[in-house]
């Protein structure tokens, strides 16, 4: 789908404009938008208004054929009450034309909303929105069907209709069409089966990345691994044959001496538990346990493009998670990078095994904080559903602040997160006989606990953990990665440029 702005003034009237269709809002109680106003000449949409067949609820549209006006149908699209348009109201007002657009016979269209609208947010917000919503629209996920789903017909080209295109506009349209394709490869990678989605397969996507943005790319192997004494990670991969790989992919758009912020993402490209093993039914869905990795890789796609200038690492160790003869036993003790033991109680609890050694090796970015990003556990899902992200930090005042730009961002971005404690109470409960610590905390706060354990690998560095178990994927007839966490991250470096 290609974007273009267009400005509308007194002498550019919206009116005047030729297009296949053009999107305009009405709010709830009956009142046109200005861009509705104005294409209202002969009183046809008033009379639409005043017939009931609209009644300006947010998300429903009536479609009107206005084939002698320069635009040839005129899309009426509610946005609720005027004065408190919401963020929900204003994004499902935009998937409402675009649901229209994907079916019209047409393959160009304007939107035309106000983008002043919306309650305690500016254009630039508006703008956005509207171009991930209509991005998301059109996303499919057909690449392995022989025959491919319905993409052939609708709106292509979207023209977005603004009161003023000058360059802050055309950088935000810029930085959300890099946005939007940041979450399309999230969502792609996430989306692939898992014997095509390898640990190589995601080296691979870091070098073409790389290659395509000017960054810096590194992939460590199985021998280097052994030689950074990585024990933790490397007993995860002990069952099976894909090799594992640990991804650095350097985006140094900053200042040569400035501090990198550092993303590390869970990349298992297969959860079966291990020698732990999950149960059968949906376990399918364990090919989405890399969705951390897909997170960073797209939110270092986003910044490429948009060419950001600050330091930006990513960090992706990667592997599967198989049972086999040479795999990990429970009660198998291995010491991690820090130097810590591990009594790995559950092999199933993979997650934290990868990443702690992954937050020890980034010590040597001395960075300005590390969050990492992984679909950790399934008690983070029964705690919070699949609506908000569960993020974790030490309670300190550096931590608050990295905590409440996170939350700010995601609250921005559509894509939100929500605080849960760190607390040394927790940390009893990884307590073991026979190493430094257990892997597990047993059922009581399991997200908790789990957060609890990569803290001990963290002290050296401001750090945040974000437990994406319930927001990466959707599960049931909607199945399929979300691109989630990409918008709340990308929008968390973009603020950062601005302090
Ligand atoms: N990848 C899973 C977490 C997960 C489970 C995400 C279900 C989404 C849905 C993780 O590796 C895992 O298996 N965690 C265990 C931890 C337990 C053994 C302490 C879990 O959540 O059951
Ligand atoms: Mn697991
Ligand atoms: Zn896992």
């Amino acid at each position: 789908m290609d974007f273009s702005i267009k400005a509308f003034n007194t002498k550019n009237a919206i009116a005047q404009h030729k297009s296949s269709c053009i999107a305009v809002g009405v709010y709830e109680g009956g009142k046109l938008s200005p861009a509705a106003k104005a294409l209202d000449q002969k009183g046809m949409l008033s009379a639409a208004l005043k017939s009931g067949d609209i009644t300006g609820k947010p998300g429903t549209t009536l479609l009107i054929h206005h084939s002698s006006g320069p635009a040839k149908r005129i899309l009426l699209v509610g946005l609720g009450t005027q004065d408190s348009v919401s963020d929900r109201s204003f994004i499902s007002a935009v998937q409402a034309v675009a649901r229209v657009f994907t079916t019209l016979g047409a393959s160009d269209g304007m939107l035309a909303l106000p983008l002043d609208c919306v309650k305690d947010r500016d254009a630039h917000w508006a703008l956005r929105a509207a171009v991930i919503a209509l991005r998301e629209s059109v996303f499919r996920a057909d690449g392995l069907k022989s025959k491919k789903d319905d993409t052939a017909t609708g709106v292509r080209k979207v023209t977005l209709a603004v009161d003023v295109a000058d360059a802050a506009t055309k950088r935000t349209l810029a930085q959300s069409v890099a946005l939007a394709n940041g979450m399309d490869l999230s969502k792609t990678l996430g989306n692939l089966p898992p014997n095509i989605c390898t640990p190589t397969y995601l080296a691979d996507t870091a070098k073409k990345i790389a290659r395509e943005f000017g960054q810096g790319v590194e992939v460590l192997d199985r021998k280097q691994l052994e030689a950074l004494k990585m024990g933790s990670f490397l007993s995860v991969t002990n069952g099976s044959q894909q090799p594992p790989k640990f991804i650095v992919l350097k985006h140094m758009g900053g200042k040569a001496k400035e501090a990198p912020v550092v993303l590390v993402g869970k990349g298992i490209t297969f959860d079966t538990g291990g020698i732990s093993l999950k149960p059968g039914s949906g376990m399918d869905e364990m090919k989405y346990d890399m969705c951390g990795a897909a997170s960073v890789l797209g939110t270092m796609r986003a910044i490429g493009e948009m060419a950001l200038p600050l330091n930006v690492i990513g960090v992706i160790p990667t592997c599967e998670n198989m049972p086999s003869g040479s795999a990990t036993r429970p009660g198998d003790i291995v010491t991690s990078m820090s130097g810590q033991t591990i009594e790995i109680l559950n092999t199933d609890a993979e997650g934290r095994l990868i990443l702690c050694d992954a937050l020890t090796y980034v010590e040597r970015f001395k960075p300005a904080c590390v969050i990492d990003i992984a679909t950790l556990t399934g008690a983070c899902v029964t705690a919070l559903g699949h609506h908000n992200t569960g993020l974790f930090t030490r309670h300190d005042d550096a931590h608050d602040e990295l905590a409440n730009a996170l939350i700010a961002a995601g609250k921005y971005a559509n894509d939100t997160a929500w605080r849960m404690p760190i607390e040394d109470a927790y940390q009893e409960q990884l307590k073991s006989n026979f190493a430094d610590m257990a892997n597990i905390g047993g059922p009581p706060g399991g997200s908790i606990t789990a957060a609890c354990f990569l803290e001990r690998f963290t002290k050296k560095y401001t750090w945040a953990h974000m437990d994406i178990a319930g927001t990466a994927w959707k599960s049931g007839g909607a199945k399929g990665a979300t691109g989630r966490p990409v918008p709340l991250l990308t929008t968390f470096l973009l603020e950062r440029l601005n302090h």
